[in-house]
Parts: structure tokens; sequence; C-alpha cells
């Protein structure tokens, strides 16, 4: 069981906060009937607002897609500008899993399951993303190993779960370096390496778990297997 309002923005039809608006207004309903904020529902329930389905059976959809430049995580852009939602052809309502910043490129998962997303998002199941960063500087021995052994970010250490130099460009005075981490919590990357005063000027995230990039160009997607769905639900 979950509360109502993450259901609701999980399916992308608004943000919790507008979730909760419309559960105080008494405009929300669980198999027809109005709720109150602090009820808790299951995906299985149906979910309506001013007696519109926002959950319908609809049939679960996933994919892997190789997110570019200058493109915005979310379902709608107030801006007008690209989403990842963009790219993928379907009529079914998906949203991204997480969120990759504007200028961040690489791995981002869609889909219409509220219940995966929500497990491959949760803290505690401490899933793997990995990013590899170009940075301003040289990365000094003493600054990598502060960064291994984890760096306080708004009073929360934060401990890489692998990290490698990959490059030390002295000609540009750059550095690449990549780093594996299992929160999600925003910038976290950018702020890691800001910690140790090195600018992050290109971001990539290479992998969730055991999924890659592989065989995709930017741009480019693909539908998850069910063999990869029924892995990552295992990661539970
Ligand atoms: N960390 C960041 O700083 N940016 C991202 O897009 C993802 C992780």
């Amino acid at each position: 069981m979950e509360r109502i309002q993450k259901i609701i923005a999980e399916s992308g039809f608004c943000s919790r906060r507008k979730a909760e608006e419309y559960i105080s207004k008494g405009q929300v309903k669980i198999n027809g009937q109005v709720v109150s904020l602090g009820t808790k529902a299951s995906y299985d329930d149906e979910i309506t607002i001013n007696d519109t389905i926002i959950n319908s059976k609809e049939e679960k959809e996933y994919y892997l897609l190789y997110k570019k430049e200058k493109t915005i995580s979310s379902v709608k852009d107030e801006h007008e500008r690209d989403t990842v939602t963009d790219y993928i052809d379907t009529s079914s309502r998906i949203y991204p899993v997480g969120r990759l910043d504007y200028n961040t490129t690489g791995i981002i998962l869609l889909t219409n399951d509220g219940e995966l997303s929500n497990i491959l998002t949760h803290p505690s199941h401490k899933i793997e993303k990995r990013y590899s960063a170009k940075v301003s500087g040289i990365i000094t021995p003493d600054e990598f190993m502060r960064l291994k052994k984890g760096v306080v970010i708004d009073n929360r250490k934060v401990t890489p779960t692998y990290i490698k130099i990959k490059k030390v460009n002295k000609n540009s005075n750059t550095s690449s370096i990549t780093i594996g981490i299992t929160e999600g919590r925003n910038h976290i990357i950018k702020r890691m390496l800001e910690t140790v005063n090195h600018e992050v000027i290109k971001l990539k995230r290479e992998s969730i778990g055991f999924l890659n990039l592989e065989g995709l160009k930017p741009g480019e997607y693909r539908k998850l297997t069910i063999k990869e769905v029924k892995r990552l639900y295992s990661l539970k």
C-alpha cells in the first residue's frame, strides 16, 4: 500500500503536491469512494480525479532511452523544451524513472509501472548507477581518496560503490572519472565533485544496475525484455 498522492504522481497525471490539493478538495476517489489525505491505496485500486481514471489498467511498458543533452527528464515542459517522453513512440502515459539533469546524457528508464519505478528509486534497494564525468582540473590522489572514502553533502555522507580515474589530460587541464553510487539526490555527482573543487563539464550515466547503453546511440531507445523487467523486480 502507498499514499495515494504518490501513486497519482507516479502515474504522470500531476505532481504529488497537486495530487494532495485534489485530495483535500474531495476530488479524488478510490474505487468510487471519495478519500481524504493520508489514505493509502494499492496499485490495483482504481483511482479517479474528477472522475477521470488516472491509473487505468493499460499494459505496462518499459523503455530504456539513451538520453541526449538538452532534454528534460519529465513528461511535459512548460517552456516547450524536448522531454524524454518525446523520444518514445507510445500512446501510454509513461514517465521517467528518476531524473537526469538537462545536460546529462545516458541511460534513463521510462515506464507506466509505478510499482517498478518505486523499487528502482527507493534508496533502500541500493541499485548502483554508474556515471562518467569529465571535470575541470586534475584530480589529485588526495582528492581521489577523499571521494573514495565518501563526502558529506547536506549533512549526509555519500560513499561511492565504485570509483576510478579514467584519464588525466594535462594539455586541456581536465580529468575523466567514473563513479558508481546507489542514491539519487539532485545533482549528486556534480555536488560530490564540487566538494573537491572540480566542476563537471560533461556527465553521462553509463548504467543502472545490470542495464547499460550497449547498442544504442544518443536519442535511441529500446524496450526492456520480460527477463530484464523480472530481474529489476527481483532487486527489491
Ligand atoms: N548527478 C548529477 O549531478 N546530475 C545528474 O544528472 C545525475 C546525477
